[in-house]
């Protein structure tokens, strides 16, 4: 009997793509940031990036250990075509709501089939968009709070600049 039915399974490899697409949005943010010279961002938004490049390879990880085929979708030129650093924040914080929809979607699809083992997994994802929803959202308040002043948007940048390496491997032990 398969592990997964075939609608949570092609849900779970979209959402595998959505990841890898989230992480390609990040890079283009920190290229944008780089090219503008806000090194800071750019560097908090590589990280972001391969951040997500690990929440893609979790659930790539958890298709192969439930015995399915894993298949890569096609993914989109991400946006370029930004005003400024703020952009980019609101942009990143209105793409981590739309995931988070994605993932209750996802998570309502896994319980109407009764994949439960899926449900198990996703779960960790409903945590981890409340803590990049709040991340991100806070990021978002700092820069609406200095506005326009460029010696407040440099010291910005540069505590953004201050994020350590990626967060532990999520990990499905
Ligand atoms: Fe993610
Ligand atoms: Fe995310």
């Amino acid at each position: 009997m398969p592990a997964m039915t075939p609608t949570v399974l092609e849900a779970i490899n979209r959402q595998v793509a959505a990841e890898f697409s989230a992480s390609f949005s990040y890079l283009a943010m920190a290229g944008w940031c780089e090219h503008h010279k806000y090194m800071g961002a750019g560097r908090w938004l590589r990280l972001q990036s391969a951040e997500e490049h690990t929440h893609a390879m979790k659930l790539f990880d958890f298709v192969l250990a439930r015995n399915h085929e894993v298949r890569l979708l096609g993914i989109e030129e991400p946006r370029r075509d930004f005003k400024s650093v703020v952009d980019i924040f609101e942009s990143a914080l209105a793409q981590e709501q739309k995931v988070s929809t994605q993932i209750d979607q996802l998570y309502e699809l896994a319980f109407k089939e009764k994949v439960f083992a899926a449900m198990a997994e996703l779960q960790w994802f409903i945590t981890e968009q409340v803590e990049e929803e709040k991340t991100v959202r806070e990021i978002v308040a700092k820069f609406h709070m200095v506005k326009d002043d460029p010696a407040s948007i440099l010291d910005l940048d540069r505590e953004l600049g201050g994020r350590t390496a990626v967060e532990e491997d999520p990990g499905n032990e």
